[in-house]
């Protein structure tokens, strides 16, 4: 097997404290604050493996710039699924694509009901004023961004009337705003206001029979935006756990993707439209123009992704990932035109970021920044950072020889003048060292400015952000 894959899908050993990395290059002198990431620490639990890119146990990254250094920290989230598996040696969790084992006994009596797991590992957020370790099932862990110890469970309602969130809420001022769903004879989709001092409210809701597997939602000034794609489950199933998580869900694309646009002030439903089949993860930016309500999405013609990240698939090197079309979808809100779509860069590209903190709802953005395939190069992997500009198509990469980045967060310089006047971060697996870096780039040549080295392989994680209050 390819060491990049031993290593980048094996085991963290190591909580690591480093007051200063190994530097190279100079980071500039207004770059303060903490990069916070997420991801899985490990794929093994004793002597059992996890089976997909999504199902490894959560471990928190910390990266802090001061004075032209970068400090470094890392540590397991404690939440329940991790101190059982530790503790017990084996699966104890179901997570989103591999369930315990149980043996021909339970199966035979009926009695096994995989706990769902708590491990919140796909991405962090600031929601009011708590440091959140963000996962799909409900349940999230609140941490303390300083020592990354978990502090316990935070949920977006109360009495957790949901069973599933998205790990990308949106936040516009003072207002945390999430897209849940709630499995049930009735299902509902939910989207969730959270306000600091406030109980969670619910903003909106829409009755679903089948309720789809979403990642991500769309919000403009005005409207929210579920973009629900065919990719949908019988809620019983999920309930009564048949399968590992996504397994439960079908491809079903004679649905089309249904379009549902709210009201967020009076959270009605004014809009409902349809266009043909497709799948995403990553809603990218959305906004008004006149009449319509446009959205930018990493589109798939299917959700053949989900099968590409099953471990196996991607250790065997035979096929190279499929890739996110970068799309902008237009709805006009006032007459029954047909939602149209144009593909905006050629480049096939995940995990897609842009200044979200100045230009988040703004249509004159320009640049978007993700990860993506050398289609020459053949790795199985992500293998490149891809910089898109949207207004004129076209695209510029970074690469190096054996090097598998992850997803990069660009941070605006506080005078900056133009669109791309900032850094990239991306955290970097160097195969033939064995270790992993932190990138720092230069977002207008897109250039390497600096790199810090970690002691260690940092696993292949998701999400993060950077944060200058820390
Ligand atoms: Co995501």
């Amino acid at each position: 097997m390819r060491k990049a894959f031993e290593i980048g899908f094996g085991t963290t050993e190591n909580e690591l404290v480093i007051d200063e990395l190994q530097l190279k290059g100079k980071i500039p002198d207004w770059v303060e604050g903490t990069l916070l990431r997420n991801g899985p620490g490990t794929f093994k639990a004793g002597n059992q493996n996890y089976r997909h890119w999504f199902d490894g146990l959560a471990m928190l990254h910390k990266f802090t710039f001061r004075n032209g250094t970068v400090s470094y920290a890392n540590k397991f989230l404690q939440c329940k699924a991790y101190n059982e598996a530790k503790l017990n040696e084996k699966i104890s969790y179901s997570e989103f694509a591999t369930d315990p084992c149980y043996s021909l006994f339970d199966r035979v009596k009926g009695v096994f009901s995989p706990k769902i797991t708590d491990s919140a590992k796909v991405n962090v957020g600031n929601l009011s004023g708590k440091f959140v370790a963000l996962g799909e099932p409900s349940l999230q862990m609140e941490f303390d961004p300083e020592t990354l110890e978990s502090v316990g469970v935070f949920a977006y309602d109360n009495k957790v009337n949901q069973h599933v969130t998205t790990v990308h809420p949106h936040i516009d001022n003072n207002e945390v705003i999430n897209l849940t769903t709630r499995f049930g004879r009735v299902s509902n989709y939910r989207f969730m206001k959270l306000t600091k001092g406030n109980d969670p409210q619910l903003v909106a809701s829409q009755k679903v029979k089948s309720p789809a597997y979403l990642h991500s939602f769309g919000m403009s000034k005005n409207y929210l935006i579920i973009t629900e794609f065919p990719y949908v489950v019988n809620p019983l199933k999920v309930l009564f756990k048949a399968k590992p998580f996504i397994e439960n869900y079908v491809w079903k694309p004679e649905r089309g993707t249904r379009i549902f646009i709210f009201d967020r002030n009076s959270g009605k439903l004014i809009k409902k439209t349809i266009t043909d089949a497709f799948f995403a993860f990553h809603h990218i930016n959305a906004f008004e123009k006149g009449n319509e309500l446009i959205f930018d999405i990493a589109a798939y013609p299917d959700p053949g992704i989900i099968q590409s990240f099953y471990l196996d698939r991607i250790k065997s090197e035979e096929k190279i990932l499929p890739g996110g079309e970068i799309r902008r979808y237009k709805v006009d809100l006032n007459s029954s035109q047909k939602v149209t779509f144009e593909k905006l860069t050629d480049e096939l590209i995940e995990l897609p970021r842009f200044d979200y903190d100045k230009l988040n709802m703004n249509g004159n953005y320009q640049f978007i920044y993700s990860i993506g395939m050398d289609s020459k190069a053949k790795n199985s992997f992500y293998d490149q950072i891809v910089k898109s500009d949207i207004k004129s198509g076209k695209s510029v990469v970074w690469s190096e020889q054996n090097c598998f980045p992850g997803e990069p967060v660009f941070i605006r310089n506080p005078k900056s003048k133009s669109e791309d006047d900032g850094i990239i971060l991306s955290v970097v697996l160097d195969e033939s060292k064995g270790n992993s870096f932190l990138l720092v780039m230069d977002a207008q040549s897109f250039t390497e400015i600096a790199r810090a080295e970690i002691p260690h392989a940092v696993l292949f994680g998701y999400h993060g952000n950077f944060y200058t209050n820390i």
